[in-house]
């Protein structure tokens, strides 16, 4: 047994092997391997005895569970309109000649992906993103390049 299915297979044992298990086991393989396969897909769905079609469709229904290979840091801009009014594009812009990646894109070392995403609820503060778990606020070009160079040294 290799090392996912022995994943999955613990995890099917802590959740039980019932279809309510579906959406913590993807949630925990996503946060394990920061994205969920489709080789990790059919893992959980021989698991818990449904069919590939029904985890694929639970898996991307859920936005926030990625089923592409994403990068160590992801970041996600708030489009909405507050942040939008207050230069998000701007700080798009700045991000994507910082990383040389569009929007939706992930680095070539996997280190950063870059997003987009609905109201992170700092309006007051915007234009606002996250990285992972991070907000960052009142963001501007400058800050972005330093928050950016900061996390390349990580
Ligand atoms: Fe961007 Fe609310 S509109 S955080």
């Amino acid at each position: 047994m290799d090392e996912l299915q022995t994943f999955v297979k613990m995890l099917a044992e802590k959740h039980g092997n019932r279809r309510e298990s579906l959406l913590p086991m993807l949630q925990a393989l996503a946060e394990r391997y920061r994205h969920v396969s489709g080789e990790a897909m059919a893992e959980v769905a021989r698991e818990l005895d449904l069919s590939t079609a029904e985890v694929y469709g639970t898996a991307t229904f859920y936005s926030f569970l990625d089923t592409t290979r994403r990068g160590k840091y992801i970041i996600r801009i708030c489009k909405t309109i507050v942040c939008d009014m207050h230069g998000k594009n701007q700080i798009v812009k700045t991000l994507e000649e910082q990383l040389k990646i569009k929007v939706g894109e992930t680095t070539h070392n996997h280190k950063f992906s870059l997003l987009e995403t609905n109201c992170l609820g700092w309006c007051h503060k915007g234009p606002a993103m996250l990285i992972n778990d991070e907000v960052y606020s009142d963001l501007t070009p400058e800050k972005i390049c330093q928050i950016i160079a900061d996390y390349r040294n990580r």
